[in-house]
């Protein structure tokens, strides 16, 4: 594969760790991450895909860091998936954007005063990336089809990847301490009663592929607001890893939002073949083999909550520390324009005032949080709006919609009430008697694992899925994107 030319953003291959951090006359990190490497090794064969370790996947692989041409495609074996070390481009200009040292030149090492808060944050967001590998491993089995089976394994070799990436940063700035936090990200698992994942949303079953799309498209969009915010990071080995790790990661919300795009399309069409208008006759549609929308909604609804639930408290003084610190910065910081220090401004925050849902302008500073939220929700739109194109187009009068920020917490202002997808507060009475119309139920679950029936034949689809518009690399539909070794 390629060697490092200077100055060209290659990635070079001669080490056993591909990299362009120049890790070959880094012999003590080196040293590190090859000691890490084989328990990684393991964790992958015992928590990555399973039943598929020997199959050779069409992958893509980052031969680059140039955005035009950063990715290569080829046959792989998972375990043998070149993971690496991976930073955008240094820019020898950057400087502290925002927060109390604004100005200041950006950080090639670890400031002495926040030490603690940045590998929390590092080990925060590492935490994330293996738990969405061991929250998918099962789902190989029956995927729908080898296009949908080979992005599967590609999220997740790149999710290894993003692993890679905080951990670098843990040996690399660290010392034992980061290497004992770098242990720790092999140990724990997600939905482990004893040793848990971080955050709730990734104990979270993904039992199914519907809710592997809708994790894609909300969850690992989470994921984006996050490597955004850490992207502006005054820390600049984190901003240049960050920045990386969103080119790999748009591809994560195109499996998301074209898979529960063609959910949707191949519903309308078999709804339309049949005659049926109305969405809500449900047991009509589920006999016709392909998921309703209600149900889709309540997967959109569940997933959402969740998601919002990984921004943490709307008003968050430990936001607020991170930011003041220039160590975690808001969506699309340097394009924002106010002080960059937040000094005397505020933001409207909604909150459970008595027993009323309200806007309340509260210090920007400790509003973070609930911005970035805010910035997430207008992400998330755009893909709704395009499914409801979709359904639009099929001429059904049916509509997809965001629940209110208020529906289903577990985290913030609204974790102690219940309210309807419309943001109305409900008793528990009402709650639980409207449950399974807002959520999906247990009844749900099962229709939907019963049409989780693996379809592996080249360029076949099942029948309760579409397939795409275009091939992964442009190839031909009946592309074998996975040969499965059956053995
Ligand atoms: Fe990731
Ligand atoms: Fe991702």
């Amino acid at each position: 594969m390629t060697a490092t030319q200077p100055g060209s953003g290659a990635v070079d291959y001669s080490t056993k760790i591909p990299n362009n951090v120049n890790l070959a006359s880094d012999g003590r990190v080196l040293k590190a991450l090859e000691q890490w490497h084989p328990g990684y090794i393991d964790w992958w064969m015992a928590m990555g895909p399973e039943g598929f370790q020997t199959s050779d996947v069409y992958l893509r692989t980052a031969v680059s860091i140039d955005p035009k041409g950063w990715a290569k495609f080829d046959y792989v074996k998972m375990p043998e998936y070149r993971w690496g070390i991976l930073l955008a481009p240094a820019d020898e200009s950057r400087r502290v954007n925002f927060g109390a040292h604004k100005g200041e030149k950006a950080w090639q090492e670890v400031p002495g005063e926040y030490r603690a808060m940045l590998r929390r944050l590092i080990v925060i967001q590492g935490d994330t990336e293996p738990a969405s590998v061991e929250q998918q491993r099962h789902l190989g089995k029956t995927a729908p089809s080898l296009y949908d089976m080979r992005n599967l394994f590609q999220v997740n070799v790149e999710e290894g990847r993003h692993l890679w990436a905080m951990v670098y940063l843990l040996h690399k700035y660290f010392g034992k301490d980061g290497r004992e936090e770098a242990e720790g990200l092999l140990q724990r698992r997600s939905g482990d009663a004893d040793r848990p994942r971080m955050l709730g949303a990734f104990n979270e079953a993904t039992p199914d592929w519907l809710s592997f799309f809708m994790f894609t498209y909300f969850t690992d969009r989470d994921g984006k607001m996050q490597l955004e915010s850490l992207a502006q990071s005054g820390f600049d080995p984190l901003s240049r890893t960050c920045r990386f790790m969103l080119t790999e990661e748009a591809h994560h919300m195109f499996v998301g939002e074209t898979g529960v795009g063609r959910v949707i399309e191949r519903t309308c069409a078999a709804m339309r073949a049949a005659g049926i208008e109305d969405p809500y006759d449900i047991a009509r549609v589920r006999a016709l083999g392909v998921i309703d929308l209600p149900t889709i909604q309540k997967k959109a609804n569940l997933h959402y909550a969740l998601s919002l639930d990984l921004f943490g408290s709307e008003v968050s003084t430990n936001a607020a520390n991170f930011y003041s610190a220039g160590l975690k910065g808001r969506f699309n910081e340097t394009r924002i324009e106010d002080d960059h220090q937040l000094t005397g401004a505020t933001y409207p925050v909604l909150k459970l005032v008595g027993s009323e849902i309200r806007r309340v302008e509260e210090p920007a500073l400790t509003a973070i949080n609930m911005r970035l939220r805010d910035d997430y929700t207008r992400d998330c739109q755009g893909g709704v709006n395009r499914w409801n194109k979709i359904i639009e187009k099929a001429g059904i009068k049916f509509e997809i919609r965001l629940p209110h920020v208020a529906f289903n917490r577990a985290i913030g202002e609204f974790r102690s009430i219940k309210a309807s997808p419309e943001g109305e507060i409900v008793s528990e009475a009402e709650w639980a008697r409207n449950r399974d119309r807002w959520l999906p139920s247990e009844d749900d679950g099962a229709f939907i694992a019963d049409l989780m029936r693996p379809c592996w034949e080249r360029g076949q689809y099942a029948p309760w899925i579409a397939p795409p518009k275009i091939g992964i690399d442009n190839k031909p539909g009946d592309f074998e994107y996975v040969k499965i070794h059956r053995g």
